[in-house]
Formats: C-alpha cells, sequence, structure tokens
C-alpha cells in the first residue's frame, strides 16, 4: 500500500457527508466525494482539498455503486475508509399509517439499506487489503421511537444491525462501526423547527448538533483501532430523553 489513506464518503456534496470529508482531509486522508444530483456542489468541494476526488454516483443503484468504489480506487490506488452517509427520507407523521405508502418504503429502504449494503459490499475487498473500516451514518430514529417517518427510522435500525452483523462477518481485517446523530443543522433538517425547540429545552447538550459534530465522531471511529460493531450516539444526549 502506498501514499496517504483514502476515504469514500457517500452523500458528500453538502450537510454531514460535505462536513466529514473536510475533516478527513484535514487530518491527511486523500478523499472521494460523491452525490446523485448535486454534481456542481460536489465538484466545488473537491476542487477545494488536495486530493480529493468527486464521483457522481446514485449509490441506491447496485452498477452505480460499484462504479463509484472502483473510481476511487482506480484514482488513488487504495480504499482505507468507507463513510455510508447516503441516505433519504420523508416526514410522515408516525400514526399517519396509509401516508407512508410501500412506494415510500421502497424508496427509503432502496437507499438507506440496500445502498449502504451493495456500497459496503463493493468497498470489501479493497478493505481487507488496506485493513480499513467502514463507518455507516445511522440516527437516532434507529433505537428510539422517533425521526421523520416510521420507514426512515426502521431503515436505520437496519444498518445498526447491518453493523453488528458485519462487524462479526468481516473482522479482523476490517472494523464496522455506525454513529447515530441526533437533530444536526443542514439543509435536510432547515424545516424541523419544532424538533429543534424540544432538543434545545431538553437535551442534556441544550443545543442542536452541528455537520462538524458528526464529523468528529467519525473521525474518532476511524482510529478506533480496538472498537468494532459500535453505535455511536451523537445527540448532546436526547437519546436519554
Ligand atoms: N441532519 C440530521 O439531523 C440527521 C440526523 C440523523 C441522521 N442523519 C443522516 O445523515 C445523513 C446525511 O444527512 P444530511 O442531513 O447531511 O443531508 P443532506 O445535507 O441533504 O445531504 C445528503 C447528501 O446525500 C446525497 N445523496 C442523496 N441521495 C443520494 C444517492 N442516492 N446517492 C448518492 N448520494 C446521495 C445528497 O446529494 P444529492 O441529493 O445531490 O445526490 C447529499 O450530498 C443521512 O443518512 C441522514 O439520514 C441526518
Amino acid at each position: 500500500m502506498t501514499g496517504k489513506p483514502v476515504a469514500l464518503v457517500t452523500g458528500s456534496s453538502s450537510g454531514i457527508g460535505e462536513a466529514v470529508v473536510r475533516r478527513l482531509s484535514g487530518a491527511g486522508h486523500r478523499v472521494v466525494v460523491n452525490s446523485a444530483r448535486s454534481v456542481e456542489a460536489g465538484r466545488k468541494l473537491a476542487e477545494s482539498l488536495p486530493d480529493a476526488l468527486y464521483v457522481q454516483a446514485d449509490i441506491g443503484v447496485q452498477a452505480q455503486a460499484q462504479r463509484l468504489v472502483a473510481a476511487a480506487v482506480d484514482h488513488f490506488g487504495r480504499l482505507d475508509v468507507l463513510v455510508n452517509n447516503a441516505g433519504t427520507t420523508r416526514r410522515i407523521p408516525h400514526q399517519d399509517l396509509a401516508g407512508a405508502t410501500p412506494e415510500i418504503w421502497r424508496e427509503i429502504l432502496d437507499l438507506n439499506v440496500i445502498g449502504t449494503w451493495q456500497t459496503t459490499v463493493a468497498a470489501v475487498p479493497h478493505l481487507r487489503k488496506s485493513g480499513g473500516s467502514v463507518i455507516s451514518v445511522s440516527s437516532i430514529a434507529g433505537s428510539r421511537p422517533a425521526g421523520s417517518s416510521i420507514p426512515y427510522a426502521v431503515s436505520k435500525a437496519a444498518i445498526e444491525h447491518m453493523t453488528r452483523l458485519l462487524a462479526a462477518a468481516l473482522g479482523p481485517e476490517i472494523r464496522v462501526n455506525a454513529v447515530a446523530p441526533g437533530l444536526i443543522e443542514t439543509p435536510w433538517t432547515r424545516e424541523f423547527t419544532d424538533i429543534a425547540e424540544h432538543v434545545r429545552q431538553s437535551a442534556p447538550m441544550r443545543r442542536v448538533g452541528l455537520p462538524e459534530d458528526v464529523a468528529r465522531a467519525v473521525h474518532g471511529l476511524v482510529g478506533a483501532t480496538y472498537t468494532t460493531g459500535s453505535v455511536v450516539q451523537v445527540d448532546g444526549g436526547a437519546h436519554l430523553l
């Protein structure tokens, strides 16, 4: 293995993914920025960082997830860290069962669960060579009866159990962990003002999170050489409420 370590962060043209890319780049990683739609923003971010590559790919489509991993390895010659961050949701009150249609379930599970799975599967042979690690972005909704919709919360619960199952299956070469953010200020949560107020009033840290808070936790897991199968809460203590 030659050169600096390489990190691929899915869904990194904005929000949490962008903060992770910036943090890992600042810590000496070569980085791969990805998005499905916001090509201009992804390109600009990659151009602003040293040793960065932008790859457009919808990780919900298997061939595109495979192409993304292949592009990273072709360009940099190795892969050390995969951050599964790309995800989607719909805001549906949990009581509105009819609102969570089978189509919406499929859309959310396809990207959040199967997209995460197929990107990880594509990355595993390369992570095995480098002794690398996977970090997936779950949510406080993955373990609490909370979140923007039931399909979203279930998708994050699946990511957390996938993390444990893969950690058991892929050790000792590859570590697999997850972070579970609470409410984080990103374009995604701009309209979640009611939840933000609740968090400011009652979570132990008395503030909503910033993308950088999640990026610090991801970076910590990259260096956590004896940690695998863990889900780290990054929610200012909101899971205690
Ligand atoms: N913000 C929060 O409060 C919060 C809390 C808990 C967990 N999370 C999780 O954190 C992750 C990022 O959320 P965020 O708040 O940072 O959202 P965001 O700012 O909207 O960023 C989402 C990123 O994912 C990309 N993306 C969407 N669909 C994609 C696909 N099919 N393939 C590749 N990239 C795709 C988006 O770009 P394009 O749409 O242009 O492709 C964008 O770069 C999600 O997994 C979310 O569930 C967020």
